[in-house]
């Protein structure tokens, strides 16, 4: 089967002795049907040409970030749009170090800061650049930000030396991203629904009563599902976010009209309840604006809780149900209370009193809770980062 072909692949070559490699990395990339795009780092050009990597790529070659006709036809954003994920082959001690610290001195840091894709490195050094303590950080905080690694295997080195360091070779590399996009495929056969944003419960026709949400964590979810190849429906109350590209989005305003919209929408395979709905709505909605000089009492009454009516319903609950919690206190207790009470696989659950993080903020911290009384803590990362995170494991469990 042709998992590679039609894939863009965006390759970051960084100056290494390995760096050679990736010249028969883009060839056999072509030759599966795969077209490659290449930034070159200055040092890559030290050790090839960006001739020979443009006749092997059929493509232009990318190098400097100030240069005006890369700005005007294809500038640092879009090259990350364009691209399927990002590949860093050969990446070295260097570049693993500038991207763990979130530099952007170059065209290839600068596109990898700005970038929403998958990363994947091939890291390429002596081993002992590779075993020392500052690399490995460096190593670890790349993966806490979702970046994967391919390699590197133990061998004799160009050094002369012989361990671990070594960049794994092309055709290893294109049979993982052989495996990467069957697997990809495979979820196509999934099914999610992801609630998101908040909901407004309207006293009349201008007034409402809502809770405090962006909506950016469950959109990035639903995100990381659509690119993982799940079928999904995003149910979104009102929020300032871009529709998102390939995802069946429904907009909706009230706690009423999610509910309606989600039932409509089962069965799926996995449900994630992430929008903040609001609790209570309005007894008597008052089809005309209220004046000001009248006195009013707003009589609330409770909404129904979807994810607790969805998670309890005999026909129609889906295989993994995940809820969230937003807490200012007593989280553990509180989240496995809701795990429990709402009948849920597993809890998400942040500390919303931390204004660091969660509501507008572009990052999250949060303790996930499962079934079987396990939890487990993820630090501080971008919502994006966290959604690749959750659905990963998401994936695994539905396999
Ligand atoms: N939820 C829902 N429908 C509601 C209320 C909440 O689907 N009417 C879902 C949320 O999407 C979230 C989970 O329930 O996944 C927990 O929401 P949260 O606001 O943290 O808890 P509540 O159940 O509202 O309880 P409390 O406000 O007392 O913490």
């Amino acid at each position: 089967m042709d998992f590679l072909k039609d894939k863009k692949i965006l390759l970051i070559i960084c100056g290494g002795i390995a760096a050679y490699k990736s010249l028969e990395l883009i060839r056999l990339f072509r030759k599966s049907g795969a077209t490659v795009k290449t930034i070159l780092t200055n040092n890559a050009k030290k050790f090839i040409t960006p001739l020979s990597v443009a006749s092997l790529s059929q493509e232009k070659v990318y190098s400097d970030l100030f240069d005006h006709n890369n700005e005007a036809e294809m500038d640092h954003i879009s090259l990350s749009r364009w691209s399927d994920l990002i590949l860093i082959a050969p990446a070295t001690a260097n570049t693993i170090s500038k991207l763990s610290n979130g530099l952007a001195d170059d065209l290839a840091s600068t596109v990898v800061l700005a970038s929403d894709k998958n990363i994947f490195l091939v890291p390429a050094m002596n081993v002992r650049m590779w075993e020392h303590d500052s690399n490995k950080k460096n190593v670890k905080k790349l993966q806490e930000f979702g970046y994967q690694l391919i390699g590197p295997e133990i061998g004799d080195m160009a050094c002369g030396e012989f361990g671990e360091g070594k960049m794994s070779e092309p055709i290893n590399i294109i049979n993982y991203f052989i495996k990467y996009f069957k697997n990809i495929k495979k979820h196509y056969k999934y099914k999610a629904l992801v609630t998101a944003g908040p909901t407004h419960e309207y006293i009349d026709p201008v007034r409402y009563v809502t809770n405090k949400s962006s909506g950016k964590q469950g959109y990035e979810i639903a995100k990381s599902l659509s690119k993982n190849g799940f079928d999904t429906t995003l149910i979104s109350g009102p929020t300032n976010l871009d529709p998102i590209k390939g995802i069946n989005i429904i907009n909706v305003n009230s706690a009423k009209e999610m509910f309606d919209a989600t039932l409509n929408n089962l069965p799926v395979d996995v449900a994630i309840f992430s929008a903040a709905v609001a609790d209570w709505k309005i007894k008597n909605f008052n089809n005309k604006k209220i004046k000001k000089s009248n006195n009013i009492n707003l009589t609330l009454e409770k909404n129904i809780d979807i994810l607790s009516h969805v998670s309890k319903h005999n026909s129609l609950r889906p295989k993994m149900v995940i809820g969230f919690a937003a807490e200012t206190d007593n989280l553990i207790e509180n989240s496995k209370k809701k795990l429990n009470d709402k009948n849920c696989d597993w809890i998400i659950a942040n500390d919303v009193s931390d204004t660091s993080i969660g509501f507008e903020s572009d990052f999250n911290e949060v303790t996930i809770f499962y079934k079987n009384k396990k939890f487990e803590k993820i630090s501080k990362i971008k919502k994006s980062l966290l959604s690749d995170n959750i659905v990963e494991r998401i994936i695994s469990e539905l396999n």
